[in-house]
This record gives structure tokens, sequence and C-alpha cells, in this order.
């Protein structure tokens, strides 16, 4: 039975996700949205009793589970298909399951907003259903689920490794569960299912966040200070996938001057189908060198989350000896943690870097820090709409200004 506080509390959390969504619906501002999120979620856990929240936490990996075996089974895929409701045992024959463990599937479904139960034994697509029939969707559920052994490993890995707070690219949960002694990056050309999921997973990771390019003053940063005679590149999308987010670039600045170049590993390079040949790629290691000299902009997005600092110092130390001092901008695209109330969208991702990389994302003065020690320094942290990544914008600090952590 709910005490007087607890009725108070929910009437004071009611109020606040009512003020949220009024706004949301007048003025459809992002933040408002992940705002109103976070107060239906206070609400739910003020609404729970302790005992059933715990309950529902450590059953919540049968969620995920769940999707991802739907996948398999074709289930998303047979429910959007069909404009109307299907029966478990359609369902079932699909891959010639038992529909009782069909069933079992589609309890879990339902329950989380899956897929819409339209009668006993009948379903039916809804929003989430035909989401999951993308293949950045698809992708996602297949490579987190990937991850899964090193993310169940680590309470012995840290055990074992005494809750020091791990770094290191070849010795984390990953190598520990997987039982193998190189990075990831290494691993994955050996692994073309799971390499192809994670490609795939990057290229639809920004969600729906909003992109970079829709808030941050791209022009004036990047696009006006261009100068053909200081270089001719505007900007180098180092280790950028398959070319998504360069592709994206061009697509919103048709127009903008000079050179737009996309590198990766070689493997990646040529797993490249869909960029706008506008786009150059090159090959590289980005351990080893930085081709491309002076370019006005060095763009990385999700790279530096996915090694120490240490391993960072030395992908910088490429970056910051091929930039033209006073011309060369470098824009690091990721989440910059808040040191207080940090949203628990980058603080549970900092986990999936542990699980998948033994690294992990960083606050401002951690960007810093690792910039500093670089021989740079960071001019704006731009801070994005909601809780997706921010901007990092840095350039090479002045000849005469010291640097910090004995870089190159
Ligand atoms: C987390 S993904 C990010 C990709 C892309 N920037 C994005 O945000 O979608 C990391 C990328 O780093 C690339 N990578 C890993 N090691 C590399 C290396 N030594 N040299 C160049 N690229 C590397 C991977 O192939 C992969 O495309």
């Amino acid at each position: 039975m709910a005490s007087l506080r607890d009725h108070q509390e929910i009437a004071s959390l009611l109020k606040q996700l009512n003020e949220r969504v009024n706004s949301l619906q007048d003025q459809h501002v992002e933040a408002d949205r992940v705002a109103a999120v976070k107060a239906a979620r206070d609400l739910m856990v003020a609404l729970d009793t302790p005992q059933e929240a715990l309950m529902k936490l450590v059953y919540a990996p049968t969620h995920a589970l769940c999707v991802r075996i739907a996948i398999d089974l074709d289930l998303f895929k047979t429910l959007a298909e069909k404009d109307g409701p299907v029966t478990l045992e359609e369902l079932a024959a699909v891959k010639n399951a038992d529909p009782v463990l069909v069933g079992r599937v589609l309890r879990v479904l339902t329950g989380i907003g899956y897929v819409t139960e339209h009668d006993e034994r009948a379903f039916k697509a809804n929003k989430m259903t035909k989401h999951m029939t993308g293949r950045f969707a698809i992708a996602t559920s297949q490579f987190i689920w990937d991850g899964m052994p090193a993310l169940a490993s680590i309470p012995e890995f840290l055990e074992k490794t005494k809750f020091k707070n791990p770094s290191g690219a070849a010795n984390g949960p990953f190598q520990y569960a997987e039982k193998i002694d190189v990075a990831i990056w290494d691993y994955l050309p050996n692994h073309p299912d799971k390499l192809d999921h994670c490609s795939t997973f990057m290229e639809g990771d920004r969600g729906s966040r909003p992109s970079w390019l829709e808030w941050f003053p791209v022009k004036e940063q990047v696009i006006d200070g261009f100068n053909k005679e200081e270089g001719d590149v505007l900007l180098v999308d180092v280790a950028g996938g398959r070319g998504h987010d360069i592709g994206a670039f061009h697509k919103a600045f048709p127009d903008a001057p000079g050179r737009l170049v996309v590198e990766d590993l070689p493997h990646v390079v040529d797993d490249i189908q869909n960029l706008d040949p506008a786009v150059e790629r090159v090959k590289i290691n980005m351990f080893e060198g930085q081709p491309i000299k002076g370019a006005r902009t060095y763009y990385m997005k999700f790279i530096l989350h996915d090694w120490s600092d240490s391993e960072s110092r030395s992908i910088l130390t490429h970056i910051a000896s091929a930039m033209k001092r006073g011309y060369s901008k470098f824009i690091i695209e990721e989440f910059i943690l808040a040191d207080k109330d940090c949203a628990l969208l980058p603080a549970m991702w900092d986990w999936e870097m542990m699980v998948f990389c033994n690294s992990m994302e960083r606050t401002a003065k951690q960007w810093s820090e690792l910039l500093e020690s670089v021989g740079m320094k960071v001019v704006k942290f731009w801070y994005p709409p909601g809780d997706g990544q921010g901007i990092i914008e840095a350039e090479l600090k002045d000849d005469d200004e010291p640097v910090q952590n004995g870089a190159t």
C-alpha cells in the first residue's frame, strides 16, 4: 500500500511528466523528449515496489534475448509484411519452429510492446515491429548480443584484475570470454558475420539522435575557413567505417569546396558499398600514420572511446603531426559525460565500451587532458540537444604553449 509520501512523490512526478510532454508537443525539441522519458522512468520507479523493481531488472536480459530470437525466427518480418493479424501457428511455420517456443517469445515481445497481441494466439505488427525489420535495428540487436559472453564475464574479470579500471584493447573482458589475445578489430576480420553486424551497427548507431550536421555550425566552424592555398582537403573522416558520416556530410553540404576523404582499415574500405563517388577512400592503419597532411578538418566519430588514453595518444600523435597549425581543426564527435546528472544512455554506452574494447567514455576534463597531452587544445565543447554525442572542437596549441604528459 502506497504511503502519503509516495502519493505526493507520484503526483509531483506526474506533474513534471505532464509539463515535459506538453512542452514537447508545443516545441518538438529533443531535450524535452529526453526529459519526458526520464520523468516517465522516475515515475515507474516510484510506482514499483522495490521487490518488483529488482525482479524486473534482473530479468531484463530476457527482453533483448527474445528480440534476438525473434530476428532469427523472422517474426518481425512476417508480421510487418502481413497487413493484419497473424496466428501463432503461421508465425511458427516460417522457420518450422515449435509453436510452444514461439508463444514463449511472443509473450515477452507483447509485454515490452514490440508486437501487438490482436487476440488469443493472433498477433499484429506495431511501430516497434516495423522498426525491427530495418537492417540497422537487426544489426544493433545482433552486435550487442555478440558481446553478451564478455558482458557476463565482467564481474569475474574485475575480481581477477582486483577491480582496477581496465584498459588495453587486447586484454579485456571480450578477450577473456572469447579466449583470444587480440583487439576486437583484429578478431572481427576472421569472423565475417560478426564483422558485418559490427559495421552495420556502426552505420546506424546514431539512431534518431540529431546529427551534428543539424545542430553544430558546420559552415562557420569548418567550411568557411577552407583555403585551397593551405590544403585542398576539406574533411578527413578518420576510421569512418563504411563512410556513412562523410556521405551524410556531402549530402548536407553538396557545394562545399575541397576534397572529402574516408579512411579505415583495408578490409573495411573494401567493404564500402553505398558511398557517393565524390568521397575518396584511403586504406590506413591509424596507429602507423596519417597520410593526408594539412587538411582543414580531421573528424573522428566513436573512435577514441574504443581506446585507452595511451592507445589514443598513439593515434592522436599522427593526427597532430599531420595538422597545420592555425589552419587545421580536429573535430571529435563523442559523448561528453556530465560530471553530475549524467544521462543514462552514455552511462550505459560506457559499459558497452568495456565489453567490446576494454575502454571508456570520457568527461570534458578527461578529453581536455588527453588532447593537451598530444599538443592540442580544446577550442570549445559543444553540447548536443538531448542525450547524444557532443562535439569537441580542437586545434594544435601555439608553438609557445606547453605540452603536458610527455607528448611527442
Ligand atoms: C566504433 S567504429 C566507428 C566507425 C565510424 N567512425 C562510426 O562512427 O560509425 C571504429 C572504426 O575504427 C576502425 N579501426 C579500428 N582499428 C583501426 C586502425 N588501426 N586503423 C584504422 N581504422 C581502424 C574500425 O574498422 C571501425 O570502422
